[in-house]
């Protein structure tokens, strides 16, 4: 009885268990370190942890995509693995996180219909759309989900998340750690530094298994 109950509960196991995608791209490591963190908290055994540049297919029941938000917009490794792959994933639940330097929410973020998640350094920043700055307008959760859409309208995306990640001139390519030493000297708020809080990535993660029905 037991050995029956024992090949039934594995079985059962088998059948519920869905193979998820964690893909990112992580030029100074923290989307990298997120994307890891996640996987072990979701723990489940069917879970594959890519660089995006690694995936060979999309034979998966649900995908996480992490990218540093460049610009506001996921970087062009991140851009190109959504469009390679638009078919499939428009087919499959899909949630982002973005590992970034500063984000905004505004009441315009209540009608996107999707989950939205800020990390406790933004879950503050919430203004009024017309009170914005250029800089928190390009920061606003509004406009990086724009900035989704035309890359693909197609996507089922079922949760967006912000992470404050890190910043570090020495692991960044000559040119992007000269663009990012010119924007800490005209935004002050931007400072180098490690603000990953790996509980926020976990309460988010915890969250999602329920929206990607894990
Ligand atoms: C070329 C470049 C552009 C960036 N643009 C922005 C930006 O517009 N806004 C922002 O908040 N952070 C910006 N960042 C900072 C990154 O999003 C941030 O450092 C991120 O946590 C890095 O992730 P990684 O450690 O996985 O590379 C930029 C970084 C680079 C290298």
């Amino acid at each position: 009885m037991y050995k029956i109950n024992l090949i039934s509960n594995n079985l059962k196991e088998q059948l519920t268990m869905k193979k998820l995608l964690i893909a990112y791209y992580s030029e100074s490591g923290s989307t990298k370190e997120m994307a890891e963190t996640m996987a072990q908290n979701i723990n489940g055994k069917n879970i594959d942890v890519l660089p995006v540049s690694e995936v060979k297919h999309l034979n998966y029941d649900a995908v996480i995509l992490g990218t540093p938000n460049w610009y506001g917009k996921p970087t062009p490794k991140v851009v190109r693995f959504i469009k390679k792959y638009e078919n499939e994933l428009a087919q499959l639940p899909l949630a982002f996180f973005f590992s970034c330097m500063d984000c905004y929410k505004t009441e315009q973020a209540e009608n996107l219909n999707i989950q939205i998640y800020c990390d406790s350094h933004f879950k503050n920043q919430v203004k009024p759309s017309n009170q914005l700055t250029s800089w928190e307008k390009s920061h606003a959760v509004n406009t990086y989900f724009n900035n989704l859409n035309k890359i693909s309208n197609r996507l089922n995306i079922q949760s967006v998340a912000f992470f404050k990640g890190r910043l570090n001139f020495k692991k960044l390519s000559f040119f992007n750690a000269l663009v990012m030493r010119f924007i800490c000297l005209i935004n002050k708020k931007i400072k180098q530094g490690d603000y990953f809080k790996r509980q926020d990535l976990i309460e988010w993660s915890n969250e999602l298994k329920e929206h990607l029905s894990l």
